[in-house]
């Protein structure tokens, strides 16, 4: 098996110039991408097919029928990791069943289990053609000649590029953007300095680096233009985002500028950003929220845990008191803010008495949503070598506790709806024939009856019913309409 690393040469921009590499007869491929993972895996997927566009690379929905296929992987928990591998075996026999007939499909691994695990993904699969990392995939349109140049050398081994490289890969990718619908992603922030002490992220996304406003903002304006009216600004930080000012000259904007020179752009109606952490809160973007009638009312704030003796222990820089400060001092600006968390169960050393200060927290803040894990060791990660791993069935009785505590929380925020008129942004046709679907400012999910007509605006929404993950109304200006049903409403797939 031989390895061929990506050449460390400078790469030329992965724009519409390389699609001289391949010739007409190329010019008429599809491409699927499957993702795992955090938004930030959603929007770079996106940015990936952006970039395979000019090759003449259309998106289908099938992997049966793809002349290449892109797994974009996460790597935060061992799960998350695994499930990589049994998609490989799939898509294996699939590639098997193309050649007999004699089709071709390049395969190739991205995103953070690609950084991680590349060499092994090659080693353990090498069926597949191409690894690439959360940083590289600017350079696609140079990989996929690679693989073919391969290929056409009898060269068997896959290519892989790992490189944490020194441009930014912002800098390369084109500006035409694929439709992100109504609401929009765009990342603002990536990589992570902050080593908690359970996470892989520092490792796969690299060192924290923010994008300049002015490029920032010429995005949003394309995504404007191509209809988005709700965008979501992503970081694995975001609020650490400091990036230079568009007025240049050595100044830098906190998030909080940035958020309010966002909201001026015209035609836009909402305004997010995740995922925060709490010790990057400043008073610029707290005040934000009871300034920018954009910026919705709903905050991601990570907490993990709230015993002051494991939050040292994962390195998170912050007290549980702290915490409860920044909730405090949000909800002073904007009073009906809601928030939502992380939480890890079972960290290292985690005792009865810290699993109670977990939930104590959660009595003191209300949390409107939430995401618990049980604690997976991460190779390579520090906590993974401590000693006192909790036992798994210690886990998964505390877990079950939590996420009963978490759900009545949500359950009741639902529930404290009922009756009210809230502003619903529709962006997608509901399960049924004359339903439309938005979401609440905060972010619940809100179903009408009502036609495809309403999607992209905002209308008023007099709630009728709560249920577990979503509520029910009727648009107030259409008269007394039945309200939709929405059981078997599911909320959208937990990721991260
Ligand atoms: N940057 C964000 C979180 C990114 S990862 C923050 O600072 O909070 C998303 C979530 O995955 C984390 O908030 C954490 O709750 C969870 N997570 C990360 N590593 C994990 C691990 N090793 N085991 C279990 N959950 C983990
Ligand atoms: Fe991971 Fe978030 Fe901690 Fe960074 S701040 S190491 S992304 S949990
Ligand atoms: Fe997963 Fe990487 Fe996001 S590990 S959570 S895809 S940053």
């Amino acid at each position: 098996m031989s390895f061929r690393a990506a050449p460390r040469r400078a790469r030329s921009p992965g724009s519409a110039g390389f699609a001289w590499w391949f010739g007409r007869q190329d010019l008429n491929k599809t491409l699927f991408i499957k993702t795992w993972g955090c938004q930030m895996n959603v929007y770079d997927s996106a940015r990936m097919a952006d970039v395979l566009a000019p090759l003449g690379y259309k998106p289908v929905d099938r992997p049966d029928d793809a002349d290449m296929v892109i797994l974009n992987t996460c790597h935060i928990r061992e799960k998350a990791s695994e499930k990589v591998f049994s998609e490989l075996g799939r898509l294996r026999a699939l590639k098997k069943r193309k050649a007999v007939g004699g089709g071709q499909m390049l395969l190739a691994v991205a995103g953070c289990v690609g950084q991680a695990e590349g060499a092994e993904i090659l080693a353990r699969a090498p069926y597949v053609d191409l690894v690439f990392g959360p940083q590289t995939f600017h350079r696609l349109p140079e990989l996929v000649a690679e693989v073919r140049e391969g290929r056409r050398n009898g060269d068997p081994g896959g290519v892989l590029d790992t490189e944490f490289p020194p441009e930014s890969k912002f800098d390369f990718l084109p500006e035409e953007q694929g439709g992100q619908g109504l609401s929009a992603f765009l990342a603002v922030q990536e990589g992570c300095d902050k080593f908690c002490t359970f996470c892989v992220v520092p490792y796969t996304r690299g060192a924290e680096f923010s994008r300049p406003a002015a490029s920032i903002l010429a995005e949003a304006r394309r995504l404007i233009q191509g209809g988005a009216r709700e965008i979501t600004l992503l970081g694995q930080n975001v609020n650490a985002w400091h990036g230079e000012a568009p007025e240049g000259g050595g100044h830098r904007w906190g998030l909080g500028s940035l958020v309010r020179a966002v909201a001026e752009l015209e035609g836009l109606a909402r305004l997010r950003y995740t995922t925060s952490h709490p010790r990057d809160l400043d008073e610029a973007l707290m005040s934000a929220h009871g300034e920018v009638p954009q910026l919705m009312p709903f905050v991601h704030l990570p907490v993990q845990s709230g015993s002051d003796t494991i939050l040292a222990a994962m390195n998170r820089r912050h007290t549980a008191d702290d915490y409860r400060r920044q909730v405090d001092r949000l909800r002073q600006f904007r009073a009906d803010l809601a928030l939502s968390s992380d939480f890890i169960i079972g960290f290292p050393g985690e005792s009865d008495a810290d699993f109670a200060a977990t939930l104590a927290l959660i009595d003191d803040i209300g949390f409107a949503q939430a995401y618990s894990f049980k604690y997976s060791p991460r190779p390579g990660t520090p906590a993974a070598e401590l000693d006192q791993q909790v036992p798994e069935a210690v886990k998964d009785e505390r877990l079950a506790i939590l996420q009963d505590r978490l759900n009545s929380q949500q359950r009741a925020f639902n529930q404290a709806a009922v009756g009210s008129v809230m502003p619903v942004l529709f962006d997608r046709s509901g399960r049924r024939p004359g339903q439309v679907m938005g979401r609440s400012p905060f972010m619940q999910a809100v179903h009408v009856a009502g036609d495809v007509s309403r999607l992209g605006a905002l209308a008023d929404v007099r709630i009728t019913a709560a249920h577990p993950n979503s509520l029910s109304g009727r648009l107030v200006d259409s008269g007394p309409v039945e309200a939709a049903s929405a059981d078997a409403l599911q909320a959208p797939e937990v990721i991260a």
